[in-house]
């Protein structure tokens, strides 16, 4: 209680402000199982950290009858606060007010967090629930979303910038999360698409729900939009928080260091064995990273798109590191379009942040086939080698089984600065497979051969003892050194720790041409 009849009425406005819609529009919100604007804020930040920006702010519109429908900070709420008592940057969209639509004063406050964020190098997480350009406001919605976009790409690289779809998502609203680092979304009650249903409906004639059209299934295994998809919006906002303890600040930044009970000499028995005899035989590389990294711990990226390859943050004796793997138990762990755009998006992600780069691998190759050469596997794998040929940070590879062919260029090989390059005995380092091999290089000798199969299986064991070994390559240098599986995590954190002041850097240019 205060006796100051102005500090009473400052009291009195934050309150009204901080209803949002109205107590109607918050049950039905409550009612589809969202939580609000506020209430998402309050899980996402530290306790009592949230300091909130432009609470005062209203709309201009004077058409549609809006002008007498105004709502004290519009349909977002901005300000910062902390995460683990880090700075960040935010906005939750308020789809109480306005259905949280997006027009010019909606736009403008998104707009300040953003440079904001940009100017004190923090990172910016966007809680977005909104039906899109707000109708009423015309042209000057549009216009506040390319406000938007042009700020996202601007941060892009510098700042992380994080996105967590809450609720519809329709036109506009999904550019800015789309321009964004990463798209967490909401099982069952979020959805993402540029038009919806019923334009679909109108246009190709197909019905479609919402979940079919845009929902976190479809996103996270199917399109690839969304990058990690949650049971609940708490889930969600938690898995945020935990995000960011892999990530800088900003560009400038190393990552933060997360001292680990986990014995940096740990040797890994079990690793000895893990490979199987049968090179056909698949085998779980996420159990490798389990038992190679601190604590088994793993946050993985894209857990349910493009799973023949697994990407996603870890640590190594406390420090954080992106982690690139193929996965031979999913389509023998082969690179295709969708493989590659995932880890190249990720490649290029962790070394703009500054996070080293570590590389499992076991790849037959690329994939063959008229539907990824039309598909354009050419353009997707230089993505990828394009990726990893431009990123500066430390960068450690180990081949665990399978180098094939071109994947053996692109994952992160010697020759395009890979700076230690290491092979388990299992290793195999050639053009291609022994089978494939014999069938091309020897065909007349088959052809003509009394016993084919006979002779075939002479000429594969032949290739075999020659070729599937990482011996070749060692012998070379493209190979720094064969380790026992075992000793993978104690040799992974010795490199760490000798590349912590690498240096390295690319000629100086506008920027480079990646291809699209
Ligand atoms: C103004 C809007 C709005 C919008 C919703 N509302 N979308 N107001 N502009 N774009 C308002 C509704 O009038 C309603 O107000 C409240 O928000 C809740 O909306 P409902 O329809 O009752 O909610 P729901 O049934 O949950 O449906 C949510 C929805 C639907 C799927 C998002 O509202 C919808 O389809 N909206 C339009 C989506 C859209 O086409 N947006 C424009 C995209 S074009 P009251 O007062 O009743 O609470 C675009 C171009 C940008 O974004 C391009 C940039 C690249």
């Amino acid at each position: 209680m205060t006796d100051n009849p102005k500090i009473e009425n400052l009291r009195k406005i934050r309150a009204k402000g901080r209803q949002g819609g109205g107590k109607k529009r918050i049950e039905k919100q409550h009612e589809r199982g969202r939580l609000t604007a506020r209430e998402r804020l309050d899980l996402l930040l530290d306790k009592g950290s949230f300091r909130e920006l432009d609470a005062f702010v209203e709309h201009r519109t004077q058409d549609f009858g809006l002008e007498k429908k105004k709502i004290l900070g519009d349909s977002v709420v901005t300000g910062w606060g902390t995460i683990e008592g880090r700075l960040v940057y935010v906005f939750s969209q308020d789809f109480t007010v306005f259905g949280g639509s997006l027009g010019e004063v909606h736009a403008e406050k998104i707009v300040k967090i953003l440079e904001m964020a940009l100017k004190n190098g923090a990172p910016l997480i966007g809680l977005n629930d909104s039906g899109g350009a707000r109708i009423q406001e015309g042209v000057v919605s549009l216009g506040g979303y390319a406000d938007i976009f042009l700020r996202n790409t601007l941060a892009s690289g510098v700042i992380p910038q994080i996105s967590a779809i809450m609720g519809p998502c329709a036109g506009g609203a999904v550019y800015s999360p789309a321009l964004t680092d990463f798209i967490f979304m909401v099982r069952d009650s979020s959805y993402m698409f540029v038009t919806g249903p019923e334009v679909v409906k109108a246009v190709t004639h197909e019905e479609v729900s919402f979940e079919e059209l845009g929902g976190a299934s479809v996103h996270s295994e199917t399109s690839g939009v969304c990058h990690v998809a949650a049971d609940s919006e708490a889930d969600t906002l938690y898995l945020i928080r935990k995000l960011l303890t892999y990530l800088p600040q900003n560009n400038m930044e190393d990552p933060p260091y997360k001292p680990t009970r986990d014995n940096p000499l740990r040797r890994e028995d079990s690793l000895n064995r893990i490979i199987p005899d049968d090179p056909s035989k698949p085998y779980d590389i996420k159990e490798v990273i389990s038992l190679i990294m601190d604590d088994g711990q793993f946050f993985e990226i894209h857990e349910n798109f493009a799973m023949n390859i697994v990407v996603g943050f870890s640590r190594l004796g406390g420090h954080s590191v992106g982690i690139i793997a193929n996965q031979p138990a999913v389509l023998a762990g082969v690179l295709d379009i969708d493989a590659s755009e995932k880890a190249a998006r990720f490649v290029r992600f962790c070394d703009a942040f500054n996070i080293p780069l570590l590389t499992l691998e076991d790849v037959p190759g690329f994939l063959p086939g008229m539907t990824q050469e039309h598909g354009g596997i050419i353009r997707a794998g230089a993505k990828l080698l394009y990726a990893y040929c431009e990123s500066t940070v430390p960068k450690l590879t180990v081949v665990t089984r399978k180098a094939y062919g071109g994947a053996y260029d692109v994952m992160s090989s010697k020759h395009i600065r890979g700076d230690l390059n290491l092979a388990w005995p299992t290793a195999q380092i050639a053009v291609m497979g022994p089978e494939g091999a014999v069938n091309i290089i020897f065909r007349r000798e088959l052809a003509e051969a009394k016993d084919p199969v006979k002779k075939k299986a002479e000429l594969v064991a032949e290739y075999r003892e020659k070729f599937a070994n990482p011996y070749i390559a060692a012998s070379r240098g493209y190979i720094d050194d064969v380790i026992e599986p075992s000793d993978t995590r104690p040799r992974l954190i010795n490199a760490l720790e000798m590349l912590t002041n690498k240096r390295d850097s690319n000629p100086a240019k506008k920027h480079g041409n990646i291809p699209l």
